[in-house]
């Protein structure tokens, strides 16, 4: 596929794609990325005005700092850092982010949400759980009714809504979406940890910390497929044609990692994010691009950059089995869940 192809996607390709649609609406129904038609346009201006609150500056990006940090501190300990440790903290901070300081022990909310994603990864062959949906929901809008909503829940009190846009639906990806965040965020402690001199350099240049968690998710995707339905007949190069309502896959660990086009295919370069080399490229595409490009993708690097500022400190060294060493190519697949880490000469000195 050609990059002109690729750019084409905006007029006739959709992101409401079949199977992304039985997938999403076991937990998301109406959320933007599987709108179709022209009620989209309506529902992204909603999620850009709302998601635009945590911008640099604000109150919100100020309250997630801080729900960050306070976050963090308990890891700090001196402890072995787990992916058990680490992925329970930061869903505090993404309930503290998303729905406000009310929400941070609020785990039934992100059983619910776990229960009905994981629903969703049999698409159409799951029965809905339309009860344990609404009871998400209802949880979702008791924080947004709050006498002072916080989080992004305060801007979705304050940004006027038609009934179509239906915000709690939207609110619901970006609660599901964070979700990938931790696991790019642990790997990027992991390949930090095995290499001091980017390490310390991650530790003071904010530019080049944003361009690691880049990196690591380009090496790691977490999103595995940006998948589209065409929706009209659509020409490609080499003469062939797809007929309206085909399913059209990218593949980003394929994509990401082509030796043939990048010859820092399988190293951790972080680099290429600081010298366009990454952007340039129309098959790298971890927040996506296009009319359908992520719009958290600001929110996840901030709250990426000040998490990791606040745990490069302890100088973590990795004591699980792992892959991630400088001295051969990246492995494709990693598995976050399996590595520890424990707190390096630093953080004891400083206990
Ligand atoms: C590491 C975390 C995240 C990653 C890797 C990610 C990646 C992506 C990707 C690849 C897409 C496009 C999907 C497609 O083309 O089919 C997307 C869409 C979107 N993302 Fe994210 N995302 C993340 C977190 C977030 C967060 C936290 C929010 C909200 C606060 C968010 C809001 C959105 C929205 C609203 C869309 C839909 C855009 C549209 O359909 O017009 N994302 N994201």
């Amino acid at each position: 596929m050609s990059a002109a192809c690729w750019r084409r996607a905006g007029t006739s390709f959709t992101t409401a794609n079949r199977e992304k649609t039985a997938a999403l609406s076991h937990f998301e129904p109406d959320t933007l990325l599987i709108t179709p038609g022209a009620l989209k346009k309506e529902r992204r201006s909603f999620n850009e005005a709302a998601i635009d609150h945590c911008a640099a500056g604000s109150w919100f990006h100020e309250a997630g700092r801080a729900a960050v940090e306070e976050e963090i501190r308990p890891l700090l300990d001196g402890n072995a850092l787990t992916w058990e440790r680490f992925y329970a903290a930061y869903q505090r901070i993404v309930r503290r982010i998303v729905f406000g300081d009310a929400a941070r022990d609020d785990e039934r909310i992100t059983e619910l949400r776990d229960k009905l994603r994981s629903d969703g990864n049999w698409f159409m062959l799951h029965r809905k759980r339309h009860r344990l949906r609404t009871e998400l929901f209802v949880r979702c809008r008791r924080y947004i009714d709050l006498p002072e909503p916080g989080g992004l829940a305060r801007a979705v009190r304050a940004i006027p809504a038609t009934a179509e846009i239906k915000p709690v639906a939207q609110m619901q990806h970006w609660f599901f979406a964070f979700d990938a965040a931790p696991i790019s965020d642990y790997l990027t402690l992991g390949l930090l940890a095995c290499r001091p001199e980017q390490s310390a350099r991650a530790r003071t240049d904010p530019a080049y910390l944003r361009a690691c968690v880049l990196e690591a998710q380009r090496l790691w995707p977490t999103t595995l497929v940006l998948a589209r339905d065409t929706t009209a007949e659509t020409q490609w190069p080499g003469g062939w044609t797809l007929p309206a309502g085909a399913a059209v896959i990218s593949c980003s660990p394929f994509f990401h990692r082509d030796a043939r086009r990048f010859p820092y295919a399988d190293r951790f370069e972080p680099e290429v994010w600081l010298d366009g080399r990454a952007e340039a490229e129309w098959s790298i595409a971890p927040f996506s691009h296009g009319p359908a490009k992520c719009l958290g993708k600001e929110t996840v690097l901030s709250t990426s950059a000040t998490l990791l500022t606040g745990l490069l400190g302890n100088g973590w060294r990795i004591t699980s089995s792992h892959r991630l060493g400088a001295d051969r190519p990246l492995p494709r697949t990693a598995d976050h869940t399996s590595l520890r880490f424990a707190a390096g000469k630093r953080a004891v000195e400083n206990r």
